[in-house]
């Protein structure tokens, strides 16, 4: 039975809520939903063990329209928030649109700026949003072409999803035409990469900023920095991302350039081409301090909050978060507050031994148990086992990790350095048999 409340909006029910996702970044929106005042029942597919004790888990393939739809009918789901971006490149928002379930998730027209970045890239030019110049090749004369009129080091992108792993950045042109003739015989990616863009070298420092819309209006949480290489000193591959800290410290004038010309012409673009984006708009942007004024562009957008950066920003977002997310789903965003965000945070991802390559799962994590003022523990890759040995025990389950990234462990405070401090203090405390993280996530400033 459904509570019946009056929320801001006038809406005369709180709504059941689905998250679809198993990582971080869903056990961080979880959370914030567990605490909303518009959750009236709150699940999740697939979850993991840290999110089970939030919302009821559901072990289903988020990638079958009949499964998400069942189960959003079974459980009476109003309100669905998409985690991953395969769901929504496969067309979940519009399935369950189309079934009378608001949805945070743009459709999948709208989710090609992620799916495609050729898609993004065109779009961008079409709408004078700054970003490195490009060529988009169907063939490997095209690449050659591409990379012969550019200076190392190049920048190869696969042109579908890949899972973070789509970006190449060979500083020699044969190399580079190496990873593009394998990436076009789908060696590599399959046929994420039967098309490739090959863009200008972007100098400069990484910068993620999230908004969330209804494709009119929007609503930032905090900038934020993402540490995408395995090893400290950003050495080593390239990860999902290894931490995050936020909030980014500004030159002044920057967020005015990120508004100006990349979220307006953004959302402008979207609607003059009929897409009714409502979701969440990930900026990657690229920012060179080296001129004055300094110069932004855009490196790539998603169409979903970010892993890790999700579990850095939502914990310093002062509103109801629920609250924002099911207005930009209802298409009216303008009548939520903007609500800011204040302290700081940094999040640091505890990885299995030889992420992000192979692994090993299912060894138990010791120490989740423990509790500190100012810390979040988010599961990233954990399951459930069963404990090996006492008769008393046999019952009882624990907490194995079962993922490449493992757990976001997030320390909030009123300075980076007590976030830092108490992010590590937690680490410290957690174990498990080859836990793997970086000791420099931070501001390189501090
Ligand atoms: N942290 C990068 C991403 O979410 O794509």
């Amino acid at each position: 039975m459904k509570k019946k409340i009056k929320t801001i909006f006038g809406d005369p029910e709180k709504v059941n809520v689905l998250v679809l996702g198993s990582g971080g970044r869903e056990h961080c929106l979880v959370e914030a939903l567990s605490k909303s005042r518009v959750t009236a029942d709150l699940h999740c597919a697939t979850g993991n063990p840290g999110i089970a004790s939030l919302a009821k888990v559901h072990d289903i393939d988020i990638r079958n329209r009949h499964s998400v739809k069942n189960l959003c009918a079974a459980c009476e789901i109003d309100f669905v928030v998409v985690g991953p971006e395969a769901p929504l490149a496969e067309g979940v928002a519009d399935w369950l649109r189309a079934s009378g379930v608001k949805v945070l998730g743009p459709g999948a027209d709208g989710a090609q700026l992620e799916s495609s970045k050729a898609f993004a890239k065109l779009f961008m030019r079409r709408y004078g949003i700054p970003t490195s110049p490009f060529d988009i090749c169907a063939n490997i004369d095209e690449c050659k072409a591409a990379l012969l009129s550019r200076t190392p080091p190049y920048v190869v992108k696969a042109d579908g999803l890949a899972a973070g792993k789509g970006v190449f950045l060979p500083d020699d042109i044969e190399e580079a035409l190496s990873i593009c003739r394998s990436l076009m015989r789908g060696e590599k990616l399959g046929v994420a990469g039967r098309k490739i863009v090959i863009e200008d070298f972007s100098p400069g420092k990484e910068l993620t900023v999230l908004a969330i819309t209804d494709g009119k209006t929007y609503r930032l949480l905090e900038p934020s920095r993402d540490h995408k290489r395995a090893f400290d000193g950003d050495e080593g591959p390239n990860t999902g991302g290894m931490g995050a800290y936020a909030p980014v410290t500004l030159p002044p004038g920057v967020m005015d350039v990120v508004r100006d010309r990349v979220i307006v012409p953004t959302l402008d673009g979207l609607r003059s081409e009929g897409i009714d984006f409502r979701g969440v708009l990930y900026m990657g942007l690229m920012l060179d301090e080296t001129g004055e004024p300094p110069s932004l562009s855009v490196i790539e957008y998603n169409v979903r909050f970010g892993d890790p950066e999700t579990q850095a920003v939502v914990p310093l977002y002062r509103g109801d978060l629920g609250v924002a997310m099911l207005a930009a789903a209802e298409g009216r965003l303008d009548a939520c507050e903007e609500a800011g965000s204040s302290g700081c945070s940094l999040c640091v991802v505890m990885a299995s031994d030889g992420y992000p390559g192979d692994f090993k799962r299912g060894f138990p994590i010791s120490g989740l148990d423990r509790t500190l003022p100012g810390v979040h523990v988010y599961h990233s890759g954990t399951s459930y086992g069963h404990k090996r040995s006492g008769a008393a025990a046999k019952d009882s389950r624990e907490v194995l990790t079962a993922g490449g990234r493992v757990l976001s462990v997030v320390g909030v405070g009123d300075t980076f350095a007590e976030a830092k401090a108490k992010a590590y203090e937690m680490v410290s405390a957690i174990s498990f048999e080859g836990a793997r993280y970086r000791k420099d996530i931070g501001r390189s400033e501090d």
